[in-house]
């Protein structure tokens, strides 16, 4: 039982930019900085992004504030939330929990790498354009067995170090340091890479639309980004909306949010793309892109060396600020539910975590039988999260605010009671109700049978 002593003690963010940075910060990621970029590169470039951004627009916008108006209406971790508003309906938040469970062991084992490439950086260990060499430095890295799992360690050490500081002491405090850095980084990277002669070539592959290249494959992979990209359908904007104040304005806050995602996504592609082309590399290297590509990009390029160092910096930063909201999404369920202590819950839940990461970077090396499909362990654990769990979490969030709990409660949530603004709502009602979710299940399904 929850008393109301203990609900007025539950932390909350200490400011509205505290808020916003941490939730950017979240969806700012490895989906960003190396997913999006390579998904573009291998898509068909601006067919792949007008695409992505349609997507953002109808899904992504709606359900940001589908799942902060959820959160922040009960004031609690996304099992508690859905149950409170509707008994039986707990299970969705606990898909949710799983799905951060599972994202995070192998989001930590790429975590790992990028550590282990900003010392390569730093100690110009990959200072060749020779592909062969550095597909070798690449895949013998994440093929290692101490190797890797050291760097799952540390990666998997600095998140829970964040998150045992809290809400508005830990996650907040450090967003709002890393993510102003970040943006400064990437805008340095963009305009070194867009400066190099030829590198129009590769502005005009990313940004003009080829329509020839959009299939039904390529909208399928886009909208698996967009969830992936936005942190939604597994209860993580629920869980940070919990730390609301309910004067806090949602319809701008979940505009905003996509808005800084999709402008870093761009950023990402702005920065790696046209260097790619300028330099006469492939630009559908695939996810070795960011890992095996750009090192010998940045090998041509002047100064290199120093960009090198800034962008796997900046790579961390931004994973960090992912990996700290996914580890929040279980915490938070087992302080409010399980009644631990944050210190003991964090130590806890990050060292399962990290157990369940270490078969998946070993399956990339001595372990690598396939055990599903044709999927080794760590890329089953992605098509688990990525095509389930986050798919079915989003189906059934628009399916519960549309049909379950109502729009009209919602709209009144988002809105403080008919405080502030926003315009939109019948458009957003409609949307959740009936686009979303068929637009999802229609692609979830076909995406299984695929
Ligand atoms: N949005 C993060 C990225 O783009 O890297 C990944 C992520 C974080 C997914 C948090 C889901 C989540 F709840």
């Amino acid at each position: 039982m929850v008393d109301l002593n203990e609900n007025k003690q539950r932390d909350q963010w200490g400011s509205k930019l505290g808020f916003i940075m941490a939730a950017a910060g979240s969806a700012v990621g490895l989906g960003n900085l190396w997913k999006f970029p390579y998904m573009a590169g291998s898509n068909g470039g601006g067919a792949f992004v007008l695409i992505y951004l349609a997507l953002i627009v109808i899904v992504g916008f709606t359900l940001m504030a589908a799942e902060i108006v959820i959160g922040r209406h009960t004031q609690l971790n996304a099992i508690g939330a859905y149950r409170k508003i509707r008994k039986g309906w707990g299970w969705v938040g606990g898909l949710g929990v799983l799905a951060g469970f599972v994202i995070l062991s192998y989001y930590s084992v790429v975590g790992g790498w990028v550590i282990n490439y900003i010392i390569k950086a730093v100690t110009g260990a990959f200072n060749t354009s020779d592909m062969e060499v550095l597909g070798n430095m690449f895949g013998g890295m994440i093929s290692g067995t101490w190797t890797p799992i050291f760097y799952h360690a540390l990666f998997m050490i600095i998140t829970l170090g964040i998150v045992i500081g809290g809400i508005s002491g830990g996650i907040e405090k450090f967003s709002k340091i890393l993510m102003p850095a970040l943006f400064v980084m990437i805008i340095m990277i963009v305009i070194r890479s867009v400066t190099l002669p030829g590198a129009g070539e590769g502005i005009s592959f990313f940004l003009k639309p080829d329509f020839s290249k959009i299939d039904f494959s390529v909208i399928l992979a886009a909208l698996g980004q967009v969830f992936f990209s936005l942190s939604l359908g597994m209860g993580c904007m629920i869980t940070y909306g919990s730390y609301l104040s309910k004067d806090e304005n949602i319809p701008q806050s979940a505009t905003l949010i996509p808005l800084l995602d999709t402008g870093v996504a761009l950023l990402a592609g702005l920065a790696i793309l046209p260097a790619v082309f300028a330099l006469g590399f492939d630009p559908a290297g695939g996810p070795g892109l960011v890992f095996i590509t750009l090192p010998a990009v940045f090998a041509k390029m002047p100064m290199g060396g120093l960009f090198a160092v800034i962008f796997f910096v900046l790579v961390l930063f931004a994973a960090i600020t992912s990996s700290i909201s996914l580890l929040e999404v279980v915490v938070s369920f087992v302080v409010d539910e399980w009644k631990w202590s944050r210190a003991k819950a964090t130590t806890i839940v990050a060292a399962a975590i990290f157990a369940l990461g270490v078969p998946a970077s070993l399956s990339m090396g001595i372990w690598d039988t396939i055990i599903f499909k044709d999927l080794v362990f760590f890329d089953a654990l992605g098509f688990l999260s990525d095509q389930i769990l986050l798919p079915l979490g989003g189906l059934m969030l628009c399916i519960f605010i549309g049909w379950v709990w109502g729009v009209d409660n919602a709209v009144k949530e988002a809105t403080n009671g008919g405080k502030v603004k926003f315009t939109i709502a019948p458009v957003w009602g409609f949307v959740v109700k009936y686009v979303a979710p068929i637009a999802i299940a229609y692609i979830f399904i076909s995406g299984l049978l695929a």
